[in-house]
């Protein structure tokens, strides 16, 4: 993207759910670095099953409308991040040492230049380790000799330097799929990011995000968390489980279409309890009335949002770090919305909770301000906080993308048009690369 340093620039995010497709069109003062959103769509998404593009068409048809949404408003979509969730994440955290001296030589003080070779070396050592996309590397912490892990070690003297590096795997063709349908539906992507961390810095506030706090998203499809501390990510994960199962449950049990499904499960509260739980729910179907109870209903969702919260959630969160470390939880994404979900979800968790929605969101229409929300005005937020910060967050996967694309036989996919728009996509990504190393 090129502009003038004190030109205000737009930004376009583009968050592919299960459930629904959001364009989110910002523009941001590079002198203040204010940004308001101008201009929002969301569509109902089609061709996507938990988190993964199954029906690349449909999904670009979606793309397209929502892209239609937004320039119905006046406003020319063009380059555009993407916000990916394919069903199959994988992170790991690795060290890589470096020499700084050799034998006789007098010890020097860490430069810049060495977080940088340090850092190359943790990614290259991380390509080699998975035949997958590496999607995002974060360093972490640096030590030298051995001392303890720190920020920024420039200035210290020593022999080596370590670095200890988040790196974030994701399938390639999840990937490219995702891409491709973008492009093919107009839309010029200058980047892709795991939703978890979009989600994450659209409804956490800049001092959870410092004291550590683990952004949760339960979308339809997938539930995700992602950890922040120290102002930064340290471990995200997701899983292929989200609201679309509990309609399913519903919908299963008592027989009926997940249109009266959906209905009866944002009737309910989990908190609901005494008299409460006789109360009748009624809707007609094939001309006649349908009746269950609120406790039927709840007897029915409340073992899938459990199972969500205890056998996928509970053991990653503890995984993240000590209860101490992890002073809060942020929930969002659709499921967020259901009533009574935070007395709910309290005894799973040590650390207090609360419900997330769009940080900052004075700019957003009114019925963009719920929690489904958070991972689209994330993701540029997150391209902020990647501009301000050009080297927290790499992106070494646009190298990946390249070898593959070179190394391939036959055409990445058909027509020849894509194949020159995938080029050009790969060119783009290789200069933003070369920038950083
Ligand atoms: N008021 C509500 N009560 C309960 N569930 C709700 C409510 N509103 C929305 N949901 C559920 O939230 C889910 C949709 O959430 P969201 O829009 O965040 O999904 P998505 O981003 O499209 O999917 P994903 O991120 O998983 O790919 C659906 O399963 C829907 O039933
Ligand atoms: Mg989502």
């Amino acid at each position: 993207m090129r502009r003038k340093a004190n030109e205000p620039f737009f930004l376009t995010g583009l968050d592919i759910g299960t459930k629904k497709i959001s364009i989110v069109v910002m523009e941001t003062d590079p002198v203040t670095s204010e940004s308001h959103v101008i201009s929002i769509g969301s569509v109902n998404s089609k061709g996507i099953k938990k988190g993964d593009i199954i029906e690349p068409d449909l999904c670009v048809e979606s793309i397209v409308n929502a892209i239609d949404k937004v320039e119905s408003s006046s406003m020319f979509v063009s380059d555009a991040i993407l916000s990916v969730g394919p069903s199959q994440v994988d992170s790991i955290i690795l060290h890589e040492t470096i020499r700084l001296r050799e034998e006789g030589d007098y010890e020097r003080p860490v430069t810049s230049s060495d977080m940088i070779d340090v850092v190359g070396e943790a990614i290259s050592s991380a390509r080699a380790r998975s035949d997958e996309c590496l999607l995002h590397a974060v360093p972490l912490e640096f030590s030298v000799d051995q001392s303890d892990f720190m920020p920024d070690p420039r200035g210290y003297k020593g022999t080596e330097l370590t670095v200890s590096l988040l790196a974030i795997f994701a399938p390639l063709k999840s990937i490219r799929d995702a891409v491709d349908c973008a492009e093919k539906a107009g839309l010029n992507v200058v980047g892709v990011i795991h939703k978890s961390i979009s989600a994450g810095f659209g409804s956490l506030l800049p001092e959870e995000m410092d004291n550590g706090c683990v952004a949760v998203n339960i979308g339809a499809g997938t539930t995700s968390a992602a950890f922040f501390k120290d102002g930064k990510l340290q471990n995200l994960a997701l899983f292929p489980i989200g609201g679309d199962q509990v309609t399913s449950d519903l919908a299963s049990v008592l027989g009926v279409p997940s249109i009266n499904a959906e209905y009866l499960k944002r009737e309910v509260a989990l908190s609901e309890s005494g008299e409460d739980l006789y109360d009748e729910l009624e809707f007609a179907l094939d001309g006649k009335a349908f009746i269950t109870s609120v406790e039927e209903v709840l007897s029915i969702i409340s073992p899938r949002i459990e199972e969500i919260l205890s056998r996928f959630l509970k053991p990653v969160i503890d995984s993240f770090g000590s209860e101490e470390a992890i002073c809060s939880i942020v929930f969002s994404g659709g499921v967020a919305k259901t009533p009574g979900l935070l007395s709910y979800v309290e005894p799973f968790f040590g650390a207090p909770a609360r419900i997330g929605t769009p940080v900052d969101p004075s700019s957003l229409p009114l019925e963009n301000r719920g929690s489904e929300f958070t991972s689209a005005v994330g993701i540029v937020n997150y391209f902020m906080e990647k501009e301000n910060n050009p080297d927290l967050y790499l992106e070494p996967s646009l190298t990946d993308l390249v070898k593959e694309a070179e190394g391939s036989n036959g055409p990445i996919t058909q027509g020849g048009k894509f194949i020159k728009k995938w080029r050009e996509f790969i060119q783009a990504l290789k200069n933003a690369f070369s920038e950083l190393f």
